[in-house]
């Protein structure tokens, strides 16, 4: 676990604004968070430490086409199909850094333990990470990665997908040297295991150390362009304006009034979220002529889901019978909820009864690569807490019961090399 603690703590600093480590909670800074998205150098440091600690741990490491590293350990039997375990090492724009590093570090520290127990495994063992879960970079379509190993998505499409700054992830993993030549075939893998920060509330406030995820949430994402007339914020007059921030303002009320009305009278997992808006000229004194506009729809039950992103599609075109205002929506990106494999649940409910640890099931509100790869391979994940049920967040932390460790809570912030600085975009 000490190795575990030291990359976790290494790797606090990939991203980070502060360019620090940090080594507990009281250290964690709001406005400091980690921003690692594909393509920037905090995350091509993030991705070269994995690969070197993979091949410390005795892994043979192989890169596919689309970035996704996966580092193998061949049990006894070569042949049989393998057991992946793995997350993603993307963050979202100042984040915190355990989402998602955290599942591939902990695949790594496996392999290590049963190494050092002597535990020999028949199947191989396989850790991942995933290239592009968060959307962040790539908003065209969240855990992309994931999206080709298991076939999803072909690679072709997935490469020539365009960042905000209209680089394709063909070159942007050209330019981190992680566009590999492994042709990896997903039907070699058995079984797959998430290990993730639970990012909600409910392990920290009942005091429960593991989540035993059940379902995953269904995921729309929902995007428009409100096309109004940018003109002179002083000399048009107030009824002779097409403004589109004003249309999209109503849009945005309207999403988030629709979907606490549906989590009380329809399903209570129903959330809307609009979390991606530019607009354009955005300069103050100019009337906005153009808003782009993303929603985050989600729900456990596809029918809710599908119900608001009616709803939602519905408003935002009846936008465009105003006042000189045009609506594009584009056809949704819809992910549908996921049950998990009950076989792998059972076994992880089994193993916690083992050892003796708390455990409860549970749903996730968030989207993991493990919903993808459920279509293809038994799937289970582990959730972790969350202090305050905090993710997405420069305050997102998860306490590790490292009470056999000395941990040092008076030191000063360590320093590391300057690998903070070039978020991506600018
Ligand atoms: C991924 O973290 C998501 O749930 O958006
Ligand atoms: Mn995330
Ligand atoms: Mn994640």
């Amino acid at each position: 676990m000490k190795r575990l603690k030291e990359e976790l703590i290494k790797i606090s600093a990939m991203g980070r604004a502060s360019n620090c480590s940090v080594n507990y909670y009281a250290q964690l800074d709001p406005k400091m968070g980690v921003t690692r998205p594909e393509g920037s150098s905090a995350n091509k440091a993030l991705r070269d430490f994995t690969v070197e600690r993979m091949q410390a741990a005795g892994l043979l490491v192989r890169v596919d086409c689309v970035g996704n590293i996966i580092g193998r350990k061949d049990g006894s039997s070569k042949h049989d199909k393998a057991i992946m375990i793995g997350s993603h090492l993307d963050s979202v724009m100042n984040g915190g850094h355990l989402d998602g590093a955290l599942g591939v570090f902990a695949g790594i520290e496996v392999l290590r333990r049963m190494g050092d127990e002597g535990f020999h495994h028949q199947r191989p063992i396989e850790v991942v990470a995933f290239t592009g879960e968060e959307g962040s970079a790539f908003v065209v379509g969240a855990m992309l990665g994931s999206a080709v190993l298991s076939g999803k998505m072909s690679p072709d499409e997935a490469l020539s997908i365009r960042n905000m700054g209209g680089q394709t992830l063909d070159e942007v993993l050209t330019d981190m040297g992680y566009k590999g030549d492994c042709t990896y075939c997903v039907d070699h893998v058995d079984a797959f295991l998430e290990l993730h920060i639970e990012q909600g509330p409910i392990l920290d406030n009942e005091d429960i150390p593991v989540g035993i995820v059940e379902h995953i949430t269904g995921i729309t994402w929902l995007k428009s362009i409100i096309t109004g007339f940018g003109n002179h914020a002083g000399t048009t007059p107030m009824h002779l304006r097409q403004d589109a921030l004003v249309a999209a303002a109503a849009a945005i009320r309207f999403l988030n009034r629709r979907a606490h009305e549906m989590a009380k009278s329809v399903n209570s997992s129903v959330v809307g979220t609009t979390g991606h808006l530019n607009v354009y000229p955005n300069n103050i004194n100019v009337i906005p002529g153009m808003v782009e506009l993303g929603f985050d729809i989600r729900a456990a039950s596809l029918e809710s889901m599908q119900m608001l992103t009616t709803e939602a599609v519905t408003y935002l075109n009846g936008l465009g019978h105003e006042n000189g205002i045009d609506v594009q929506v584009a056809s949704p990106d819809v992910q549908g909820p996921v049950k998990l494999s009950e076989d792998i649940i059972g076994t992880i409910e089994a193993s916690a009864v083992q050892a003796g640890v708390k455990f409860r099931r549970m749903a996730s509100g968030a989207v993991h690569d493990a919903q993808n790869m459920a279509s293809v391979a038994r799937t289970g994940m582990i959730f972790v807490p969350s202090v305050k049920g905090v993710s997405h967040s420069p305050m997102e932390w998860t306490e590790v019961p490292w009470e056999e460790l000395e941990t040092d809570k008076s030191g000063p912030l360590s320093q590391t090399e300057d690998i903070s600085g070039d978020f991506w975009p600018p």
